[in-house]
């Protein structure tokens, strides 16, 4: 048996619930069956992510095995006989569902806390698991005293499962928070112990976007948790660099009220940072410009043609170029334009006044 192939042979193939499935070498049992529609059920898989192993949730039968093995950390091998589904391996993922439902607080936690935050309650329904069932220590303690304006830390929801830890550290690559303690006094934490504002975070939102239970959650998306319209999400891309992230906007009625990072966006897979996830205020703010504003004789700005605003521009800049040289002009291009425009501005920049103070906003 070997899980490696020769470029132009056969792809190696396994046994899946009676079916003979081809795979690609280095692929997991996991990998393998979402490939083929078959669903198994996961708590500390993102696959994103490094696979980890901690849930065991996603437990298969592997003929010869001893014992059920974590599909998500299983590398495939040729002739593997593998069964997703049985009486015993349902009941093992009851049970585990319902340990971690019965040290949970609370399952159904609202859909603004986060992306994932409805994967624990989504299994906990498939399954008909009793959150009350294993009464007893619980682990995790919120911290209430992190006042931050973006990020709920309420551990009494945390399952361990790392998916915030390794999040953090493999996609933000900021290594912002840990895990500290084992057991019952296993504690998701900063560096020692800090505030997140005081630690090396910085919001990007990933910990709360993947964590499966809404122990980490988005603050400020849910102030609108009380608002009656439902959740709606509309797939667009952000408007504050060059790279492009894809992201869901979601509102309800006609109030914008939070972002989620597109899971799937080519350019970003779910990642956002600080300004992408948390700083869309602007768009229903009362004092958002609709109309250019040129300052009058009286020393305060009025509402204004194009025309009109653009002249007083044009004018500006020549004259602090006749005063101050051509040098004292410099231009940042918007990293959201299309090439054809950000030619036009450099051209402009350049060839209108020589100089080559230009850059565009995805550097400055
Ligand atoms: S917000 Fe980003 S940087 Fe801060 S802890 Fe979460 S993943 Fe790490
Ligand atoms: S805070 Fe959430 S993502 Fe992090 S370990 Fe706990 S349950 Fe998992
Ligand atoms: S999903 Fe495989 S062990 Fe958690």
């Amino acid at each position: 048996m070997s899980a490696t192939t020769q470029p132009g042979s056969p792809l190696p193939t396994l046994t899946l619930d009676g079916e003979q499935v081809e795979f690609a070498p280095g692929e997991t049992l996991y990998e393998v069956a979402r490939r083929h529609q078959t669903q198994i059920p996961t708590l500390c898989y993102d696959p994103r992510l490094e696979p980890f192993g901690s849930c065991r949730l996603c437990a298969v039968e592997v003929e010869g095995a001893r014992a059920p093995v974590a599909s998500c950390t299983t590398v495939a091998v040729a002739g593997m006989k593998v069964c997703t589904v049985t009486p015993q391996l349902e009941q093992h993922r009851r049970t585990l569902l319902e340990m971690v439902a019965s040290e949970n607080r609370q399952v159904d936690v609202d859909p603004l806390s986060g992306s994932a935050s409805q994967e624990l309650k989504t299994l906990v329904d498939r399954y008909g698991a009793r959150t009350g069932r294993f009464a007893g220590a619980h682990s995790g303690h919120s911290k209430t005293e992190d006042d931050n304006p973006f990020i709920l830390r309420d551990y009494d929801q945390c399952i361990s499962c790392y998916r915030c830890v390794r999040v953090c550290a493999e996609q933000e690559g900021d290594h912002a928070i840990d895990i500290a303690n084992r057991g019952f006094h296993s504690q998701i934490t900063t560096e020692f112990d800090q505030l997140l504002k005081n630690s090396s975070c910085t919001f990007c939102g990933q910990c709360v976007q993947t964590c499966p239970t809404g122990a980490l959650s988005d603050r400020k998306a849910l102030r609108a948790a009380p608002l009656p319209e439902p959740i709606e999400k509309t797939r667009t891309t952000c408007p504050y660099c060059g790279v492009g992230c894809s992201m869901d906007i979601l509102t309800k009625g006609e109030k914008m009220v939070g972002i989620q990072p597109a899971m799937d966006g080519p350019a970003n897979l779910g990642a956002l940072c600080v300004k992408g996830q948390f700083a869309y205020d602007f768009v229903q703010h009362r004092e958002r410009l609709k109309t250019p504003l040129v300052r009058g004789e009286d020393g305060q700005l009025h509402p204004a043609s194009w025309d009109e605003a653009l002249d007083r521009a044009a004018d500006g800049f020549r004259k602090a170029s006749e005063r101050h040289g051509r040098h004292s002009i410099f231009g940042i291009a918007s990293g959201r334009a299309p090439n054809e425009a950000a030619y036009a501005m450099q051209k402009f920049i350049r060839a209108g006044y020589g100089t080559h103070h230009i850059d565009n906003c995805s550097r400055a």
